[in-house]
């Protein structure tokens, strides 16, 4: 029977982990992290800021899945770390390399500027304009939309966004063309193209048609893959492909 090691059997006591300090230019310093049942990558982040370093930057708040804002690259990887447990990424040896999401400029150490993510969902016109109500006033009556609808559902497929940057992080396209709009800021513009209570469709579809917008998507579906809410961003993409398609072949696009 092959003997296994005390770290196979139990997991490593200490973690090495590699975190990236200062900016783009910058380098990584190597800090030792007591190992803990069920700790997390966020859990190992915290105990080296508190215990360690006071000026390591990152961020978070939630810490349950919700907020988004705890995404980091872990082991070569965009991933959530308030969710992300030590023992599924570290391997035998309890190793862990940190570094800022990929694709968006750094603030400092871990903290990526979210700026352009969330530029580009303005860009897609992924804000909710109300169909009665142009200027923002509030509509007069509530829209019935009935769950089963094929609108609805489309729709409900891809609400869940938490707006964490991972799939954008993951995405090829994104680091060849920074203009392009990426998976979060499309599937939020797929969502909305799909809610039959929006006003802004026409505007919506010209943003996501250009240059930077849906067709430039390769089909890679790292997004998909990669997205810790299982979410499909690149079906969300192709829904507008396709929607589009149907747009210029009926002629209802000017
Ligand atoms: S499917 Fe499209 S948006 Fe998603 S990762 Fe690939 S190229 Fe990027
Ligand atoms: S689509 Fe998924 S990976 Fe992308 S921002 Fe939303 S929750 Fe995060
Ligand atoms: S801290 Fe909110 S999703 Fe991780």
């Amino acid at each position: 029977m092959p003997q296994t090691s005390r770290e196979e059997r139990e997991g490593p006591r200490t973690l090495a982990v590699r975190v990236w300090r200062g900016r783009e230019e910058g380098g990584f310093r190597e800090y030792r992290v007591p190992a803990q049942a069920n700790q997390t990558v966020l859990d190992v982040v915290t105990w080296i800021q508190r215990e360690l370093d006071p000026t390591l930057a990152y961020r978070f708040a939630c810490r349950v899945g919700m907020c988004g804002s705890c995404a980091m690259t872990v082991n070569g990887r965009a991933r959530w770390t308030c969710r992300t447990h030590v023992s599924r990424v570290a391997g035998p040896e309890g190793r862990l390399e940190l570094r800022p999401l990929a694709n968006l400029p750094v603030i400092r150490d871990l903290a990526a500027d979210m700026t352009p993510f969330f530029d580009k969902w303005a860009k897609a016109r992924g804000r909710f304009q109300p169909k009665d109500a142009p200027d923002g006033a509030v509509p007069e009556e509530f829209h019935v939309v009935p769950p089963a609808s094929r609108q609805r559902r489309e729709a409900d497929a891809g609400i869940e966004c938490i707006g964490c940057g991972v799939c954008y992080a993951s995405c090829d396209v994104v680091s060849w063309n920074p203009d392009y709009l990426g998976p979060a800021a499309l599937n939020r513009a797929w969502t909305l193209v799909n809610d039959v209570r929006d006003g802004a469709q026409a505007e919506r579809l010209a943003a996501v048609a250009g240059d930077a917008g849906c067709h430039s998507c390769h089909s890679t579906q790292s997004c998909t893959e990669h997205c810790p809410k299982q979410l499909d961003p690149s079906a969300a993409i192709a829904g507008l492909k396709r929607r589009l398609f149907w747009d210029t072949l009926l002629g209802r696009r000017a």
